[in-house]
């Protein structure tokens, strides 16, 4: 368990739905001030995450192999904390493989407590998805396999296991899964590592000992650590060899949302968000980025210059309060050091991707979200309650709304999204894309289009849940099955909790 130290709300506190609000003032866990960034000295080699290797079977499949584990991680030099890993001690290796490829994956859990593994933005079955229905115990294996069906995205992977995903992927288990798409002739930087560079941005507080701990100070929007890392690295520099790079950005943290820039506001251009290319590069100096969500972003930098990637204070809306809930809180987080000398890169194309527009005469059901402290439309996650039967192949309207002044995202599985509007206007460019995740500013409505897949399954569900872990971990969750239109609406008793 991670230490817990500091004031804090009770849960009961937070729990208490409708009047949560009102507690939350007199909650003596959120300070007025924001989080300080720890000094640190950039000095440090931004680490890649090897890309797993994999094989492919003689059904053509290929094959992956990950071990969810425990080690220790030296994040400043001679102090060992203790992480988990996949593979390794902290994160994992990138899984990357085609669309129209079919894929597998062992696996393992080499924990001592049960885990499950999502991948984050995949269009799959839902018996594959790794929601907290498939639990993998510990000592066991667990073989989904699924085809790729979806455009080239920066997707990831993160346990989801029911009320303990914040703890999981905090100490380190979350890892990026690249699509690639072999009809995308998109000509961006694409050499992995070293002109197309992972950045998992994450953010952690340490005690007097270097050990990670999850609740230090704050009871919302859940941890806001003092150190913010890159692919783990604290402090780290990329030497930069090529006039473009491309960075994808996962914000891969549990509660901090940032806001994505270069210290010289220098603009740069916006390719990608979490379900694949944009339609046209969008040219901007800063990219917000809630617990979950990715950009794939191409910066141009000159011979010899050092450029640092920093998160700037993010707007969050119209929350209780901008300062406790990391509103003001500017971090450095990665150098890029150019070269004396620069290869040439190809200009940015003008134009990146069709994008299929889903059309609001085509949607045939329109549902209403509202988020409220750990509360969906007034229920809180039940693992025994399906709340949502979807009709395979169908487009649909969802409209959220986070209704208190906490800061909230929303995610889809299985789906990527439009945003058709924000209180009725169209949204800037950067929710233009096709997305799986958004932030939810307070009392805002977002009305977000979909097509669901034709994978039916009346007994797995399919999750839709705010990506602050803590507040999915406390119930801010639902579930969703996919049925074929004739099928009788399932109910509790047909829900399926595999353990594998
Ligand atoms: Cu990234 Cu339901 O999760
Ligand atoms: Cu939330």
């Amino acid at each position: 368990m991670i230490r817990t130290t500091g004031p804090s709300c009770t849960r009961r506190q937070l729990l208490t739905g409708a009047g949560a609000l009102l507690l939350l003032t007199g909650c003596t866990g959120v300070p007025s001030t924001g989080t300080p960034a720890r000094p640190v000295a950039f000095d440090a080699p931004l680490a890649i995450p090897p890309l797993a290797p994999s094989h492919v079977g003689p059904d053509g499949t290929r094959v992956f192999e990950l071990t969810a584990q425990k080690g220790s991680t030296a994040f400043r030099p001679g102090v060992q904390s203790a992480t988990w890993g996949f593979n390794g001690a902290f994160l994992g290796p990138t899984l990357r493989a085609e669309r129209g490829e079919q894929v597998a994956v062992a696996v393992s859990n080499a924990l001592d407590e049960p885990t499950t593994l999502h991948w984050h933005g995949m269009r799959l079955p839902a018996a594959m998805d790794g929601g907290p229905h498939q639990e993998v115990a510990p000592g066991r294996t667990w073989r989904p396999t699924w085809r790729i069906d979806q455009p080239a995205a920066t997707l990831w992977y993160h346990p989801h296991p029911h009320g303990r995903t914040e703890e999981h992927v905090y100490r380190g288990l979350a890892g990026l899964f690249l699509v690639d798409d072999p009809a995308d002739a998109h000509g961006l930087p694409s050499a992995y590592g070293v002109d197309d560079i992972p950045v998992i941005v994450q953010d952690k507080q340490f005690d007097d000992d270097g050990q990670l701990t999850l609740d230090s100070n704050r009871a919302e929007p859940g941890l806001l650590g003092s150190t913010v890392m890159a692919n783990g690295t604290v402090g780290a520099y990329l030497d930069v060899t090529t006039e473009r790079v491309r960075l994808r950005l996962l914000n891969a943290s549990t509660a901090r949302t940032y806001d994505v820039g270069f210290d010289d506001d220098r603009p740069f251009h916006l390719v990608a968000t979490d379900g694949g290319l944009l339609a046209e590069p969008y040219g901007t100096t800063r990219v917000r980025l809630s617990p979950a969500e990715r950009a794939e972003v191409v910066v141009a930098l000159v011979p010899g210059e050092h450029l640092m990637l920093r998160s700037f204070p993010p707007n969050l809306g119209d929350v209780a309060s901008s300062t406790a809930f990391g509103g003001t809180d500017t971090f450095d987080v990665l150098q890029l050091r150019a070269a004396p000398a620069l290869r040439s890169s190809p200009p940015v194309p003008a134009a990146l991707a069709d994008i299929d527009r889903l059309r609001e005469a085509d949607a045939t059901v329109v549902r209403e979200f509202a988020l409220a402290s750990r509360l969906i439309n007034g229920a809180r996650m039940d693992m025994d309650r399906i709340d949502e039967v979807v009709t395979a192949g169908a487009t649909e309207i969802w409209q959220v709304h986070s209704i208190d002044r906490l800061p909230h995202n929303f995610h889809i599985h299985d789906v990527q999204f439009q945003v058709l509007s924000i209180d009725g206007a169209p949204p800037s460019p950067e929710l233009g894309g096709r997305k799986d995740t958004v932030y939810l500013e307070p009392g805002r409505t977002y009305r977000l289009i979909m097509r669901f897949s034709d994978h039916t399954d009346p007994k797995n569900p399919y999750m839709y849940h705010c990506h602050l872990l803590r507040h999915e971990d406390e119930g801010l969750m639902g579930q969703f099955v996919v049925v074929d239109r004739d099928s009788p609406r399932p109910t509790a008793s047909d829900v399926a909790t595999h353990r594998h």
